[in-house]
């Protein structure tokens, strides 16, 4: 199988470690740069973490940017509850000696695309802030992108509220102009997202492993499962790699969806049509806000965590 190219955007947290730890880590992935963005943590925070998990997993000079330090609308809020006060449940990590690249995030981004031979596919598993600014900063190279997969969304019910779930809930905005930018997007939202998991038994095996890889994994892992107090874990963010490349351990369908950016209760929802033909009669989504994503529903869940976990510990 040929290398996939691609550019992912966190706010490293837990499971956005799991997911980076997997893309530096897989043969078939091309990880060409990571830009960073405020969310689960403040972005300083999640550049330190970032170059932790590059660490742990032994990768190269991985050009890593700073991005937005705040939602382009409202203001920061930060998921300490689930991920600790250092977005990687404060296991005291030893600091990475790497350094941030001197570009910002939406440089990089533009850099990185414009340089590629190969088709590039953006990975977002964060709020899209750091995406719709680059959309709007540089849209002749926004043309060249081949795809987003993206971690966020819902076609039912939210984490961060009722409705809407944290990555497009932080900045709905964000995502309204990211899913309306026609460049074609698939979703890995809440109705998979929580499947793929990871237990105590498997954790702990990892954690005692003299593989730096495996070590930190298992090590993280057991400190969320202390953080979130539940076993097994998800294994998150990580789930929007192996869809960008084992698309056929999913079931993905086409649906007319819109963000959400009122005010109201429903602030951040991604608002996913399932209504066939003949009953959008009555009131289609306005196809001026709305865009045709491709939605992943279903997955083959032990195929998935064995692949993640063939991948880290390897
Ligand atoms: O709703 C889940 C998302 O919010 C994940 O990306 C997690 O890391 C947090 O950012
Ligand atoms: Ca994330």
């Amino acid at each position: 199988m040929s290398k996939t190219s691609i550019i992912m955007d966190v706010d490293t947290g837990v499971d956005d470690a799991f997911a980076v730890l997997f893309a530096a880590m897989h043969p078939d992935i091309n990880l060409l740069g990571i830009t960073c963005v405020d969310g689960n943590t403040n972005v300083d925070q999640v550049v330190a973490n970032t170059f932790k998990v590059l660490d742990a997993a032994g990768a190269g000079d991985i050009p890593v940017a700073r991005g937005a330090v705040r939602p382009l609308l409202g203001k920061s809020q930060y998921a300490e509850y689930v991920h600790g006060k250092d977005g990687m449940c404060d296991l005291g990590i030893a600091p990475s000696h790497r350094t941030v690249d001197p570009r910002s995030a939406v440089e990089l981004l533009r850099d990185l695309i414009e340089s590629s031979v190969d088709p590039v596919t953006i990975v977002p598993i964060a709020p899209l802030t750091n995406i719709a600014l680059f959309l709007g900063a540089f849209p002749e190279t926004a043309k060249k992108i081949h795809r987003i997969v993206l971690m966020g969304g819902s076609a039912s019910a939210g984490n961060a509220t009722a409705a809407a779930e944290f990555n497009v809930w932080h900045d709905p905005e964000a995502a309204a102009i990211v899913f309306q930018s026609g460049v074609p997007i698939s979703m890995y939202g809440l109705d998979v997202f929580m499947r793929p998991t990871i237990d105590r038994e498997e954790a702990t095996t990892m954690s005692k492993s003299a593989k730096p890889s495996s070590q930190f994994a298992g090590s993280l892992a057991l400190g969320f499962m202390e953080q979130v107090k539940t076993d097994p874990v998800s294994l998150g963010d990580y789930g929007a790699l192996a869809l960008v490349i084992h698309p056929e351990l999913f079931t993905t369908e086409m649906f007319d969806v819109v963000v959400d950016t009122s005010a109201g209760p429903a602030r951040g929802q991604t608002i996913v049509d399932r209504r066939g033909a003949w009953l959008k009669q009555l009131e289609p989504l306005d196809l001026e806000d709305s865009a045709k994503v491709r939605v992943a529903l279903d997955l083959d869940v032990d195929a998935v965590v064995k692949l993640w976990l063939k991948t880290v510990n390897s």
